[in-house]
């Protein structure tokens, strides 16, 4: 059975599917494609259908040199089950999981993404969606970072 991970945001539009995508490639990159499994998903109902935002795909595309793919949809119950670890882009979206958990039999599994960064010190992903350009690379570039950390992370623990 392979690894399952989910990445989690607002609008599942910006953050969350470029933390798919890039992890993804990694997981690519590393030969784990058939050891790990990447899904996202948004806490709010907003794009559910969507794909990534056009910003977000053109700073993926100038960044790494390809394109994102998803569609939206928003978090469920039964994600809790379905899912290994879920990463929260920010404190936020950490929050709005754990509510879903009443009883916090799933908190373990719930995490902050930037608990997994190397090189940056931020403690979350900020949203790019009202922001300029600049805020679309500064994504990339964190989840980079970020991603990388978390693959270690997976590899080191085991996952099998
Ligand atoms: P995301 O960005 O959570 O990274 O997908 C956002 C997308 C849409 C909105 C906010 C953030 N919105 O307010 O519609």
């Amino acid at each position: 059975m392979a690894y399952k991970l989910l990445f989690v945001c607002l609008g599942n539009i910006c953050r969350s599917p470029s933390a798919e995508n890039i992890m993804n490639h990694l997981i690519q990159e590393s030969g784990l494609t058939e050891r790990i499994i990447c899904d996202s998903a948004g806490t709010s109902s907003y794009h559910i259908g969507s794909p990534p935002d056009r910003r977000m795909s053109a700073a993926a595309r100038q960044k790494l040199g390809f394109k994102l793919k998803g569609q939206a949809r928003q978090f469920q119950s039964s994600d809790f089950q379905e899912f290994d670890l879920i990463l929260a882009m920010d404190r936020e979206n950490y929050q709005n999981i754990l509510y879903l958990d009443p009883t916090g039999e799933y908190g373990q599994k719930v995490r902050i993404m930037c608990d997994f960064c190397c090189h940056y010190d931020l403690k979350e992903v900020p949203d790019p969606y009202y922001g300029g350009p600049e805020g679309f690379n500064q994504v990339i570039d964190l989840l980079m970072d970020a991603c990388g950390g978390l693959l270690e992370h997976i590899t080191n623990e085991g996952f099998d």
